[in-house]
């Protein structure tokens, strides 16, 4: 029997071996960072609170037929999941407009999309994880024309399920962060977590552009309570799942 051996630290998570080579462990940790790891610290309880969360969500997604990376959770703070080789890119899918989106356009804050937006960015943190047109992923053999296609179409299908569900937790699905990876038999399957430090989370009936944030933009902008806002989320998540299941 061979000892967990650790494989890969990320800045949210930590990767181990396990004595099946198809399955690693995966440890949430409590460590925050923003802006390219420039802004450091700690969020007590994430690595708990997020790890619940994404057993949740890809629970969720399973059972409508989304293929994930998912298999268990052994204990609070850690899911085995299948290997998978991590396609470098960065799917972000947008309902409404923030972040970086306004940033770069001038779009308003909270502007509905008239459409979800599907973006590519380069997972690369030396060059600052760029945006990507298409012609550009071809160019740097990120995914093929088909693959781009199955990313897309994935992303949609995940942003309706996900955004459904965050509704009947009375939480507007903002945008969201998905990473993929393919399996031995090169299968596209969803990966990486989905969790308030991935999403943009707010609170429905908050119009409040500061209270009504239930993510990690709480760090990212020193809001204050960002450990009440996890909380909150788990707390909503859970209770929508016990529902409806
Ligand atoms: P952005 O508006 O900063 O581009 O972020 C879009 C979404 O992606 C938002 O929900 C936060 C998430 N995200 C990550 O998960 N990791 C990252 O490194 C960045 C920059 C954003």
């Amino acid at each position: 029997m061979s000892d967990p051996k650790k494989l890969y630290e990320g800045k949210a998570k930590i990767l181990y071996s396990t004595e099946d080579p198809d399955i690693l462990l995966t440890h949430y940790k409590d460590d925050a960072t923003a802006f390219n790891a420039q802004k450091r610290g700690q969020i007590v309880g994430k690595g708990e609170m997020n790890c619940a969360i994404a057993n949740a969500l890809f629970q969720l997604l399973e059972a409508a037929g989304v293929a994930t990376h998912y298999i268990d959770c052994p204990a609070p703070n850690q899911m085995r999941v299948r290997r998978v080789e991590i396609v470098p890119l960065e799917v972000v899918v947008r309902n409404i407009a923030a972040g970086s989106l306004c940033k770069q356009t001038g779009l308003p804050e909270g502007k509905i999309l008239p459409q979800p937006l599907v973006e590519f960015y380069y997972k690369d943190d030396a060059l600052g994880d760029p945006l990507l047109t298409r012609d550009r992923l071809l160019l740097l053999d990120l995914a093929t024309p088909e693959q781009i296609e199955e990313l897309q179409r994935q992303a949609l299908q995940i942003n309706t399920i996900l955004s459904d569900f965050f509704l009947s937790c009375d939480i507007t699905l903002v945008d969201f962060k998905l990473e993929f990876g393919l399996t031995s038999d090169r299968q596209l399957i969803l990966a990486d977590e989905i969790s308030p430090d991935t999403c943009r989370l707010w609170n429905r009936g908050e119009t409040d552009p500061d209270r009504r944030v239930m993510d990690k933009d709480r760090f990212r902008r020193d809001l204050g309570q960002v450990e009440n806002a996890y909380q909150q989320v788990l707390e909503r998540v859970l209770s929508a799942t016990s529902s409806a299941g």
